[in-house]
């Protein structure tokens, strides 16, 4: 039906017959001559209807946008003064002897072309065929193809055996919902969607494949963000016999060849490092976009002393924090401005936002609600501590640690952005040295999963002090953005079993949904860690997209829905009763307490 693809049809035909087929992206009419700017996924060649080719002259006049044409013609040179530098096949146009319409559109619900304006995400999402028709997207879509095939391949020289793993399996923790599928062979049993092939993939090492990756998807009933999304891929990796630094140089070397390759950017040849505690401590954050040259600095020590009770009360807590934040240039943020970001910060709990604008030399030159509170000596000791200059100010949090980093951390974030101070550049680093364990509603969690390996050298040591254990733990960080993470992973089951104890999993509990994998570390299991990388998150940050939807060729909704097929959805009757369950009335959109009721 064609010879090539519109968007190829460049000057080297120049003289050839040619035959065409894509989409109307616009047709003019010009005194007498119609244009058709005819299009498909490699761009947009211009074709010419004269009137003296009667028959394709009475279609072109009767298409519309959207209408998908063949066209027989011959490639010319343009007129002069009507070349189009910009495009590819600028210099050409195709002279149309036949015109065949090989099908209509009706009027689409927006405009694919240049007048493509943000109709709104559900509109999109509806008609994502018609969305993705845009260069835009399309680009987007091909940069994902080629980002995978990249690191495919790189993995497959490196002697990773790509294997797939089941999506119909058992719940293995990584800290989100799961999604559920009933079993209609074991009514009153599910099976759970993988959150990630985590257990399967450290079974592979007990297997012997010694090298393992997996482009896969995995899904995660969590609370939606830009970067989150129900059902997500990760780039999957298992090796056996490394330590971190080994898997991490290999994690390197196929980022920085995926990065030259695709984007031609150079990556630092090593990687940065930095531990969580200083990353929490410099940045409030464990994913440090280090493209914003602000940083938190302790001032906890100055104010042991000062009647000011809220710097007080937490300069003397060790569970407590007081930081400051100085702003290069800040003077001049506005008292509105103070406002919005106390709001701002408002919601991870932060109290207030306390501030010293320096406008002018010494004390008269300061401005700050909380200058009266605190004694000459203690401010001239902020000021030192924090490097500030006139023309600066020097915002404080004062709360519990986690409130503290929470709210500057996003602080930081915000008002970098806000004041154009982010660097164009590529910043990527690894968080190391996580905590094992986090506390969350009085007992302890996984900090990365329950799999991770702890720093220590024996079992008591773990016991002994679990909250001040470090685990294996690596992220990699991207812009701010935490575009994979991973591990070395526990082996013995021995340790396994201790740190399920300290997580509040009884040795019972622990037969019973992780006997498998127990069973397994007792029948030659070799030292093993890997790691896995959010593709969606990686794709979106190299095609400079804002939201991981946009690089996902049919994503789900902020409430994780999908307006295109219109799931989820209801079932017939008959598919409930085969799988025994009975839907329960009245329970709230989204409840908590669920919708289904399993019939005994
Ligand atoms: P983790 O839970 O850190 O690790 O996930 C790995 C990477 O997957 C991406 N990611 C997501 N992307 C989009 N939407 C989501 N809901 C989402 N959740 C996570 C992130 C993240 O860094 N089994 C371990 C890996 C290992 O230890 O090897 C795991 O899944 O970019
Ligand atoms: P107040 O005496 O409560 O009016 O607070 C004086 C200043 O301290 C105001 O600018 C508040 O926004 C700020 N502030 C109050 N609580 C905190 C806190 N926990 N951390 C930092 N600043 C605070």
């Amino acid at each position: 039906m064609r010879d090539r693809y519109c968007g190829e049809t460049t000057a080297e035909l120049l003289g050839q017959p040619i035959t065409l087929a894509g989409w109307v992206h616009r047709r003019r009419d010009h005194g007498g001559v119609i244009f058709i700017d005819l299009r498909d996924r490699e761009g947009i060649v211009q074709v010419v209807v004269a009137p003296e080719q009667k028959a394709a002259f009475a279609k072109a006049e009767s298409i519309r946008s959207e209408y998908v044409v063949q066209v027989k013609g011959t490639v010319r040179h343009r007129p002069q003064g009507t070349v189009n530098s910009h495009l590819r096949t600028g210099e050409v146009e195709v002279a149309a002897t036949e015109l065949t319409i090989l099908n209509r559109s009706e009027a689409l619900p927006f405009p694919i072309d240049d007048e493509f304006h943000d109709v709104g995400e559900e509109v999109r999402l509806r008609y994502r065929y018609l969305d993705i028709r845009r260069p835009e997207m399309l680009e987007r879509l091909k940069t994902r193809a080629k980002v995978a095939r990249y690191l495919r391949h790189y993995l497959d020289e490196q002697g990773f055996i790509d294997v797939e793993t089941p999506f119909l399996t058992r719940a293995t923790p990584e800290g989100a919902r799961d999604y559920l599928v009933p079993s209609r062979t074991r009514p009153g049993s599910f099976f759970a969607l993988p959150q990630s092939p985590q257990q399967f993939k450290q079974l592979l090492m007990m297997a012997g494949i010694d090298r393992y990756y997996q482009v896969v998807k995995c899904f995660r009933d969590e609370d939606l963000r830009a970067d989150r999304q129900p059902e997500f891929t990760q780039l999957d990796i298992e090796t056996s016999f490394l330590n971190e630094t080994e898997i991490q140089s290999i994690m390197e070397e196929m980022i920085k060849g995926l990065f030259k390759t695709i984007l031609n950017v150079d990556l630092p040849a090593v990687f940065q490092r930095l531990t969580y505690a200083d990353a929490m401590q410099r940045y409030g954050s464990d994913k440090p976009d280090l493209r914003i040259p602000l940083e938190l600095v302790d001032i906890g020590d100055l104010l042991t002393k000062v009647e000011f009770k809220i710097f007080k009360d937490a300069a003397n807590d060790p569970h407590s924090r007081v930081a400051a934040l100085r702003v290069p240039g800040g003077a001049s943020i506005s008292r509105k401005e103070i406002d919005d970001y106390t709001n701002y910060i408002s919601v991870f709990g932060a109290r207030g936002l306390a501030y010293i604008k320096i406008n002018g030399e010494g004390k008269e030159g300061l401005q700050s609600p909380i200058l009266k509170f605190l004694p000459d000596e203690v401010i001239q000791g902020i000021l030192e501590r924090t490097n500030a200059t006139v023309g600066d100010i020097i915002f404080f949090g004062a709360d519990k640690a986690s409130i503290v980093n929470e709210a500057l951390g996003a602080l930081r974030l915000k008002v970098g952005q806000d004041r154009e101070m982010v660097e164009k550049s590529w910043r990527i680093l690894w968080v190391v040295d996580f905590p094992m364990f986090e506390k969350g509603e009085g007992r302890l969690s996984a900090c990365h999963h329950p799999f991770t390996a702890p720093k220590v050298d024996s079992i008591d040591e773990l016991m002994k002090d679990p909250t001040h254990v470090l685990a294996r733990a690596y992220d990699m960080v991207l812009n701010g953005s935490e575009i994979g993470g991973g591990s070395v992973r526990i082996n013995s089951s021995d340790m396994q079993k201790a740190v399920f104890s300290i997580l509040n999993i009884s040795d019972e509990k622990a037969e019973e949904k992780f006997g498998h994998l127990l069973t397994a570390m007792k029948l030659g299991c070799p030292p093993h860690g890997g790691i896995a990388f959010g593709l969606d998150r990686l794709v979106m940050l190299m095609t400079g997209a804002t939201s991981i939807r946009d690089v996902i060729a049919f994503p789900k909704t902020q409430t994780a829905s999908c307006p295109l097929m219109d799931a989820p959805s209801t079932v017939e009757p008959e598919q409930l009763i085969e799988l025994g369950i009975r839907v329960v009335k009245g329970v709230k959109e989204g409840g908590a307490n669920g919708g289904t009721q399993q019939v005994g």
